[in-house]
């Protein structure tokens, strides 16, 4: 088999068999075929796309490239959740814990931010001594003991994402369907889980631009899960403005624990509840409607917080600053931004709010960079609140007093004021099961 072959046929249209799928994968992976020719091949596939089949190879190509986990040594159903990204997205220490206290195991592995978006290994990290670094045996024991553990990325899952991902980020071949597919469900079927929920984002804070195109997405990666024998499913959700109110990671553990104590913001509860409720229907646990119940009943009665404590204490962390959050890492300068028109806050631009916390040190622009994690954002006004000249729309949190005035910009412009009240609109957009 030749890569030029392979790289002329698809640049003339034609569609690749699971052979020259799984050829490319594997010999890329080796070091075998160079950066220059598969960026040749990514682009044809931009340029003449791929048919189902051809996404579903490649997809079983990329789990196949490292090790499969097996997680038979966790006792119980494993369900797992993926959110494909956002702004603010604080979910995985809402609903991991949540579905722990009521039966189902969640062992997962999760990723640091990069860009405007957040990863759910930062925000654990601002809990003191808690390690996402773990062995395969300490992961298993925290799992079995706690109900749930969340650790990074293991060295070998899906090795060929990782360099065909870099690749297509410096190739202009980021943006497409069978690739973003392949890539994300690669990753999620060597994960080990016996389900999987999908949070699909939509809107400006995703990459996903138009509802239609997310739910493409969504289907396609369902159809994928199935057919490698997954229970799966993908909620369509809102992206378009941030969730939730705090974006940053400390500032984000301590909503997520107002949540757990049965309180918090009110789209960020919805988004919890249901995405709990798919993961419990995938477990069995009852019917979709049951399991609604189950879950809005554990977040009240407060047994969510006492699963969220046994993991941050197998975990190693610091339990005391997660019944007292004042103890976790707090900002030098909080500087207040004040809306310079009256109206109604008609978009608050999901990318630029993720920008203007990454300028204030909450994110990283290269993946060496570190995080600051007690520097943010706190949403004050949102979209559909009406604001007067002078009232607060969000408050900056950082130790980068320089950084105050880009971040206060880059709020004011992505925050738009009109003078009627927007359409408003659900967080939750679509399921598909
Ligand atoms: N996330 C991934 O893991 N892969 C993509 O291609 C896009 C988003």
């Amino acid at each position: 088999m030749h890569i030029t072959d392979i790289i002329i046929k698809k640049r003339d249209g034609g569609r690749l068999n699971k052979e020259e799928l799984e050829y490319v994968t594997r010999e890329y992976t080796a070091g075998n075929i160079p950066d220059y020719q598969v960026s040749a091949l990514l682009m044809a596939i931009c340029l003449k796309g791929m048919d189902e089949n051809e996404t579903e190879d490649l997809t079983f190509a990329i789990r196949d490239s490292g090790d499969i986990v097996d997680l038979s040594p966790i006792d119980g159903v494993k369900i797992d959740k993926h959110s494909t990204g956002g702004v603010g997205d604080k979910t995985t220490l809402i609903v991991a814990p949540l579905v722990a206290s009521l039966g189902i195991k969640v062992a997962k592995m999760s990723g640091r931010g990069l860009g405007h978006t957040g990863g759910t290994v930062d925000k654990l990290e601002s809990i003191k001594g808690f390690r996402t670094s773990l062995s395969k045996e300490e992961f298993f024991a925290a799992v079995n003991s706690a109900g749930l553990a969340v650790s990074g990325q293991s060295g070998n899952l899906a090795p060929a994402d990782k360099k065909l991902y870099a690749l297509r980020d410096v190739t202009g071949t980021v943006e497409n369907h069978s690739l973003i597919v392949s890539s994300i469900m690669g990753k999620k079927l060597a994960s080990g889980a016996d389900g999987i929920v999908l949070d699909v984002k939509v809107g400006s804070g995703s990459f996903n631009k138009t509802p239609k195109a997310a739910k493409r997405l969504a289907e396609a990666m369902v159809n994928i899960g199935k057919s490698a024998g997954k229970k799966t499913a993908a909620l369509l959700t809102d992206m378009d403005v941030p969730l939730g109110k705090a974006i940053g990671n400390a500032l984000e553990v301590k909503e997520a624990i107002e949540v757990l104590h049965g309180g918090g913001d009110s789209a960020l509860v919805t988004l919890c509840t249901e995405l709990a409720a798919v993961m419990l229907y995938l477990g069995e646990k009852g019917s979709l409607e049951q399991c609604r119940t189950m879950a809005k009943d554990a977040l009240t009665a407060g047994k969510a917080f006492d699963s969220f404590v046994a993991m941050v204490k197998a975990q190693g962390g610091d339990e005391s600053c997660i019944y007292d959050t004042r103890l976790l890492p707090a900002a030098s300068h909080i500087y207040p931004v004040k809306s310079t028109a009256e109206g109604y806050i008609v978009a608050s631009n999901a990318k630029e709010y993720g920008k203007a916390s990454l300028v204030l040190g909450a994110g990283r622009e290269r993946k060496e960079d570190t995080v600051d994690h007690a520097a943010g954002i706190i949403i004050e006004k949102h979209r559909g609140d009406k604001v007067k000249v002078g009232d607060v729309i969000a408050y900056l949190h950082t130790n980068r007093k320089e950084a105050i005035a880009e971040a206060a910009e880059l709020i004011l412009s992505a925050t738009e004021i009109g003078a009627e009240p927007p359409e408003s609109k659900p967080v939750i957009q679509g399921l598909i099961l």
